[in-house]
Formats: structure tokens, C-alpha cells, sequence
């Protein structure tokens, strides 16, 4: 704000591990000061909920250290799952002003929880294109006790949440600042997790429709866990690595495009619902990140049944990364684990917690 903004840190709770991203602006943009990942175990971050904060928290703690955050530095976090509800609804015209005093009631009827137990946000899309008169604006409630949950274990670890967003809407805040110049069309952006993929379309660089299909990368290693009768840990390094002792590697193959087959028909679903229920608008190209998009086939699988370009979204594209600091292959190889970090730590301060 006034000229001098601030530097904020974006970490991504992750199911499989916390991500982070340290940014600094400068007059030529943004420049890349730390990027780190600490793995969970598989039972800390379950459907979105922490499980096991001190897990959580001592992971954070890692990060802090290795990356000599300084205490109380301030973060901003994102928050996805049944506990978020992000709807687009339409409002007769009013100010921002009047819609501040009015949107606890508006969305009574929206939300499927007592009104008190959440925190609201919104956004005014714009005019609503079907009623000259009315406005569409997107309502974003969740759960106070699950927002808790998230800024608990922040705050535990020493650092001070100032902005909760959707993982969504982070990933769409790094595609618009890398494509703030006017790139206008139907896109989609999927961030495939290990516990969930989330789909945001945008038209015109706005969000109109949102979706989070309950299916990632722990599919994979559900399956090759029942085929092969491994553990967990076991079966994400035959996905990782393509092959594991007394494992047919041919056999793991087979399986792991079974899961993709599946996951690429969710998507492709949910892209067609989206057209259905849109005007019959069609999606022109899709952009991916998390760490399962980078699933050997997956993205020639996509492209094939959707027959529409898909690509990787680099959040680190347009980020300045010094070449003394990091090793730029291996930036380039992490990128699709960080988008929704990268989009947290683009948020300045100011933005609505
Ligand atoms: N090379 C790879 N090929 C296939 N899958 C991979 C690869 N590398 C990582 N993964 C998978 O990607 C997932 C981790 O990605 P990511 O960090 O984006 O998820 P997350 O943010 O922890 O999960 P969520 O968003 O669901 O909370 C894990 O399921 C992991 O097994
Ligand atoms: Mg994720």
C-alpha cells in the first residue's frame, strides 16, 4: 500500500506436504528470496483437515528454520475442501458499501451452514449478464472452526497469518499475473493434489465456476497398494520411481493409466458440466499444476480426450530467479508443486483476511 509493498510469505498446507514461497517486489517485478517443500506424513492433512497439528506445526517450524524466516513474519495460507463454499450468485445493483452491510443475509440462503460459524467473503463479478438489473457476485463462505484449524497451527509455529484464501483462487492470482496482459479467453486451471483436484474456469481472467474433484495423486497409490499388497509409502515409490522389488514394473504401469484413464474422465466431466450449465461455452485451454500433472501420459491423455491444448503452468515464469541463489533446473522441475504458494505470496498486504 503507498508505494512501499510488503514482502509476504505464501504457505501451502498441502495433503502431502508444506510449500513455500518467498517473494520480494521490486520496481521490475517479482523476485524470487526462498522456495522450500517439508513432506507429511500421509495421515497429518486428511480431506483438508489437519489431523495432527503437532506434525503440522513442527514442519512449519523446519521451514522457518532452514529458511530463516524472521519471527512473526507475516503469511498468507489457503484453504480448500467441504469446509469452503464458493458460490456465484446474483444481487440486485448495489454499492460496495451496501453490499457490505447487507451480505451476511444474502447469504443465509447460500450457505449451508448457521451464518455465525462462518467467515464471508466476496467479490463483485460485474453485470449480470441475464438481468440488466442485478449483479453477480462470488460468496465465499467457510467454517470458522476450519479456518481456526489452519491459522492455529501458523500462529503455533511463530508466524502471523494475514490473508486466508481458496487454492483456487491462489492459482488463478499467478495465472493473472502472468498473463495480466490481456490474454481474454475460456480457460480452465486444475491443480491436481494428492488428496484432491481443484478447477477453476476463468472467462476473461474471472472465475465463473469452481469445482473440486475428490480424486489425486493418493488414487495411484491406492490402487498399487490393493494390486500389489504394498504400504503407502511403499507404493508412492513405485509411482515415483516406475518400478519396486518383486513388482512387475510392466504390470505397475498398467495401473498407474487405469488411474489416469479415471482421473482425465473426472476432469473431462466436469469440463463438460461446466459447458452444459454456461451457455454452451467451451473451455479453450486447460493449465495445470500440482505435483500430479507431472504423471508420466497424463497430460497427452488429457489433451487427447478433451482435444484441446493443455500445458503446465509455470508459476515461476515471470518471476525473477537468481541463477547464483537457486539451481534453475531444479526450480523448473518443482514448479507445478508451488503455484498455489507462488499465487499466496503475490497477495499483498491489505488483502482481506
Ligand atoms: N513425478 C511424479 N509423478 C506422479 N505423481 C507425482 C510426481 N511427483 C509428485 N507426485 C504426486 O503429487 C502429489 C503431491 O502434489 P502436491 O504437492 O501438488 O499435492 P498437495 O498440495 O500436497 O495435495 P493437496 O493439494 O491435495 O492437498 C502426491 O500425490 C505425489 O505422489
Ligand atoms: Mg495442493
Amino acid at each position: 500500500m503507498f508505494g512501499s509493498k510488503k514482502e509476504i510469505i505464501g504457505i501451502d498446507i498441502g495433503a502431502s506436504a508444506i510449500k513455500l514461497v518467498q517473494l520480494k517486489e521490486s520496481k521490475s517485478g517479482y523476485k524470487l528470496k526462498a522456495l522450500d517443500l517439508e513432506a507429511l506424513p500421509s495421515e497429518a492433512v486428511v480431506d483438508s483437515s489437519i489431523m495432527d497439528s503437532n506434525t503440522v506445526v513442527q514442519a512449519i517450524r523446519d521451514l522457518i528454520v532452514r529458511n530463516n524466516l524472521s519471527k512473526n513474519a507475516e503469511v498468507s495460507i489457503a484453504v480448500s475442501g467441504h469446509s469452503v463454499i464458493i458460490r456465484k450468485i446474483s444481487l440486485p445493483l448495489m454499492t460496495d458499501e451496501e453490499l457490505d452491510g447487507s451480505i451476511q443475509w444474502e447469504a443465509e440462503q447460500y450457505i449451508p451452514f448457521d451464518i455465525a460459524d462462518v467467515y464471508l467473503d466476496y467479490q463483485i463479478v460485474g453485470p449480470d449478464p441475464a438481468d440488466q438489473g442485478q449483479m453477480e457476485v462470488i460468496l465465499v463462505a467457510a467454517r470458522r472452526d476450519f479456518i481456526n484449524e489452519y491459522t492455529g497451527v501458523i500462529r503455533e509455529s511463530g508466524l502471523v497469518p494475514v490473508v486466508v484464501d481458496v487454492e483456487c483462487f491462489a492459482v488463478e492470482n499467478i495465472y493473472c499475473s502472468l498473463y495480466s496482459d490481456g490474454l481474454l479467453d475460456v480457460v480452465a486451471l486444475i491443480d491436481i493434489g494428492a488428496s484432491a483436484a481443484q478447477l477453476n474456469i476463468l472467462k476473461d481472467n474471472i472465475s465463473v465456476f469452481t469445482r473440486e474433484i475428490q480424486m489425486g495423486g493418493s488414487a495411484y497409490n491406492e490402487e498399487l497398494q490393493k494390486h500389489f499388497g504394498l504400504n503407502n509409502e511403499d507404493a508412492e515409490i513405485l509411482k515415483l520411481s516406475g518400478s519396486f522389488e518383486g513388482v512387475d514394473s510392466e504390470e505397475a504401469h498398467t495401473v498407474i493409466d487405469k488411474v489416469t484413464d479415471n482421473l482425465v474422465q473426472e476432469l473431462a466431466r466436469a469440463l463438460d458440466f461446466f459447458s452444459a450449465t454456461f451457455n454452451d461455452e467451451k473451455v479453450s485451454k486447460v493449465y495445470l499444476t500440482g505435483g500430479v500433472c507431472l504423471t508420466s501420459g497424463l497430460m497427452d491423455k488429457f489433451e487427447h480426450s478433451l482435444e484441446m491444448p493443455v500445458a503446465l503452468l509455470d508459476p515461476f515464469s515471470r518471476i525473477g530467479v537468481k541463477e547464483s541463489v537457486f539451481d534453475l533446473e531444479f526450480v523448473k522441475k518443482s514448479a507445478p508443486f508451488y503455484a498455489v504458494a507462488a499465487g499466496l505470496a503475490t497477495r499483498t498486504f491489505g488483502d482481506k483476511i
